[in-house]
């Protein structure tokens, strides 16, 4: 079986880590402080802050721009629910707005109809590796006075021109093992205001700068430096993973057939943490991939606003019509730097025959017949 991902660990990975092992680098240290200089480097903005997972990134990036108690922060359904319970997190409320439904992300049109004077923020999702519309989203926050928080979560290395995923407001990465980069567990903020960096530090670390003088109330959200380690051997690969899953992405544009293909957005670079295609009657069209031997994921079965705990909240009964038809019609097909030539060949040849026998979707934009 093709699977969906597979983590790749070299021999630079385990060197650094079994170093740190020695050195006994256990916890925060100057492996994660190092980490944070080369990401924010990588980003193109000044202050990266390392954290325990992308969630725990979301969380202190929306404590330090400032959301809490009573307050509103506008983002999608269409999601992982971190994005969402981080909003919960805070004592704020998300305000749920509909997907663009040829990029998968936010609509940028949706998002001004939803700001109300309690507005604090908005969230928006750069999904499957792909930014969201943020010059746009940067423009309506800029005009209500709101922060910005992204989750590029999905999105190491994704550009829109020559401005990366991650350095427009404040920026939230999940260095998860199935992320174009990956830490084991880890996240990253990464934020050109200095108070915005300070503040998720000290949030981080029981209020703390001076050992056990505390200045606030604040977490144990900290990386360790044995996943730094994994960060720091992963970092410097993640161009040439990206070119690669930009490769295998170019052949399915090409090659694929039956199926809506992804659509990028002019001077967008896409890096694939999913190549996402929408498919006819999609749970049949998984069970043949995985008798062809092809590994598929759906992400996500479930949008945020149907999920127990939202509809706990009240959310269940609000209407997205985009993201609830592109819940049921979306699946992803591997795309990651160790598939071979002769595995995305199998995967071509696997969807092609399943969307033969399945038929065609009918929809709009980006269709192939
Ligand atoms: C879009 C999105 N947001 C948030 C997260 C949360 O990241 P983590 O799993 O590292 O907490 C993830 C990753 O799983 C994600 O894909």
């Amino acid at each position: 079986m093709i699977p969906i991902a597979r983590p790749q660990m070299g021999s630079e990975e385990k060197e650094l880590v079994w170093s740190a092992l020695e050195a006994g680098a256990l916890a925060q240290g100057r492996r994660v402080h190092e980490l944070e200089e080369r990401f924010a480097a990588f980003i193109g903005i000044p202050h990266a802050v390392a954290t325990s997972s992308g969630t725990a990134a979301l969380h202190l990036a929306l404590l330090a721009s400032g959301v809490g108690e009573g307050d509103e922060v506008v983002t999608v359904p269409f999601t992982f629910i971190a994005s969402a319970t981080a909003i919960l997190f805070t004592g704020a409320r998300p305000v749920f707005v509909d997907i663009d439904p040829a990029t998968f992300n936010i609509d940028p049109a949706l998002v001004e109809a939803a700001i109300t004077p309690r507005t604090k923020a908005i969230l928006p999702v750069s999904l499957y590796g792909q930014p969201a519309a943020m010059p746009e989203i940067m423009a309506i926050a800029d005009r209500h006075g709101l922060a910005v928080v992204e989750d590029a979560c999905q999105s190491h290395g994704a550009a829109i021109g020559d401005r990366k995923s991650g350095s427009w407001g404040v920026g939230t990465f999940s260095f998860y093992p199935t992320k174009n980069m990956t830490t084991g567990e880890g996240g990253m903020i990464t934020t050109a205001d200095a108070e915005v960096a300070e503040k998720a530090r000290l949030l981080r670390e029981h209020g703390m700068k001076v050992r056990y003088h505390h200045d606030m109330v604040g977490y144990n959200l900290r990386m360790s430096d044995i996943h730094a380690s994994i960060g720091l051997a992963q970092l410097p690969k993640l161009p040439a993973n990206n070119t690669r899953r930009r490769q295998i992405a170019a052949r399915y544009d090409a090659e694929l057939r039956g199926v809506v293909t992804p659509v990028v957005g002019a001077g967008v670079m896409h890096v694939y943490h999913q190549y996402t295609i929408r498919v006819n009657r999609r749970d049949e069209f998984v069970d043949r991939l995985r008798e062809r031997g092809v590994g598929t994921g759906i992400y996500y079965p479930i949008p945020v606003h149907h999920q127990k705990p939202f509809v706990a909240l009240g959310y269940g009964g609000q209407r997205f019509p985009v993201t609830e038809r592109l819940t049921d019609e979306v699946v992803s097909i591997p795309v990651h730097p160790a598939l071979s030539d002769a595995d995305v060949s199998t995967v071509i040849h696997a969807v092609n025959a399943t969307a033969d026998e399945l038929g065609a979707l009918a929809t709009g934009a980006g269709a192939r017949a």
